[in-house]
């Protein structure tokens, strides 16, 4: 059912949805996801066949247990309207936002294009979100009442766009403070292309003091530890991707997520005209996913098991989560996978990966 449901959704992804504005097409998507979540017992009927958690796939990193590896990467839900939906697709993990402690519209339209030659999106959304204290309210609901199905919720913030270099340490704790009580974890998001001059928070001496604030704000206002993470970008110099790591290492965070998108348009095989005509911005997709997993390698020779290594860029197959997984990444994620292959994705890798573990276990010499 669920493959045919993936051919189905692939044909009239090609007949219907590339006609429509990506960021249309994105809306529709996901207000069906959360109607068809609200409907009775269409949530049972949906996680039977969307989500079917092999016990093989568990896993329990930074204090959480996860019923699978595979997160939903952050921009997907910017604004937290629609975790229990997702959740009902098969991700066990949804890192929403990225949200900033001021509300903002984002940039102009049209800011999302597809390349699908590529399998790759170009996106220049520009942190378009209702706000901390909005999304914290909504959190806070969500929280109140026991959940049927628990997803992992994981909080991604960034800088709010009018707030100055020299007080984003401030503005991610305002941030921090509003979110962290109803965060699972927390991602410092400073790898993001789009607001000008939030990827200069990555060098050392920028970052540190926004690490320091975030954490005292969230651990305060949350009266516990709340696992921090920093998210990069791929755009970084390896000499850079070790600077971070060290620092995550010295500074005591929990993990690294890496990576956000690029800036490159390298080695792309749609014309260079529509490539031209999407923009600036940050690609994600395929053409991610050599860098993503050279950076990974990166960082796990350099933090060698100190640090908690979320994989996100490119991942597309069963095959490239069990690389990425071996490749010493504890958990993994993926957003533009899911826009290309359908509501069955998710459901259908975690198939694949749990039949290849098992295929392992049985072929390992007793
Ligand atoms: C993103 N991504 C993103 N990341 C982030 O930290 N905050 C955000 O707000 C967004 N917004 C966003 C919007 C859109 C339309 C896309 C396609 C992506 C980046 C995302 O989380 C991920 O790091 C990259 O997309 C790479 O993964 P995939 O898409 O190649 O699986």
């Amino acid at each position: 059912m669920v493959a045919g449901s993936g051919r189905t959704y692939r044909t009239v992804y090609r007949h219907l949805l590339t006609r429509v504005d990506p960021e249309v097409a994105h809306r529709w998507a996901f207000a069906g996801m959360r109607a068809a979540s609200r409907v009775p017992v269409a949530p049972h009927v949906l996680r039977r066949a969307f989500v079917e958690p092999d016990p093989r796939l568990r896993t329990r990193v930074l204090g959480i247990d996860f019923p699978t590896p595979l997160g939903l990467a952050a921009g997907f839900d910017k604004n937290a309207t629609g975790i229990s939906a997702l959740g009902n697709f098969g991700f066990s993990c949804v890192e929403i936002g990225t949200v900033t402690a001021r509300p903002q519209p984002g940039n102009p339209k049209p800011r999302l294009h597809r390349l699908v030659a590529d399998r790759a999106v170009v996106n220049r959304m520009g942190f378009n979100n209702a706000g901390a204290e909005v999304v914290a309210r909504r959190l806070r609901q969500l929280r109140a009442v026991p959940p049927v199905h628990p997803v992992v919720i994981g909080v991604n913030i960034g800088k709010s766009k009018v707030v100055a270099e020299a007080d984003a340490a401030q503005d991610y704790a305002t941030s921090a403070r509003l979110l962290a009580p109803y965060a699972d974890y927390l991602v410092v998001n400073v790898s993001s292309p789009n607001t000008p001059g939030l990827r200069d928070l990555q060098a050392v001496e920028k970052l540190r003091p926004v690490l320091r604030a975030v954490r005292e704000a969230a651990d305060g206002a949350a009266h516990r530890h709340v696992p921090l993470l920093v998210k990069i970008a791929p755009d970084l110099s390896d000499e850079d991707v070790d600077a971070v790591a060290d620092l995550a290492v010295e500074e005591e965070l929990d993990g690294i997520v890496a990576t956000n998108t690029t800036i490159s348009r390298a080695g792309l095989r749609s014309p260079a005209a529509l490539v031209a005509a999407a923009g600036g911005g940050g690609l994600s997709g395929a053409p991610l996913k050599e860098r993503s997993l050279e950076v990974l390698h990166r960082l796990a020779a350099r933090t060698r098991g100190s640090l908690v290594l979320v994989s996100v860029g490119g991942i597309e197959t069963a095959q490239d989560i069990a690389e990425r997984l071996d490749a010493g990444a504890s958990l993994v994620q993926a957003y533009t996978a899911f826009i290309y292959e359908g509501p069955g994705w998710a459901r259908r890798v975690l198939g694949e990966l749990a039949a290849s573990r098992s295929r392992r276990e049985t072929d390992r010499p007793s």
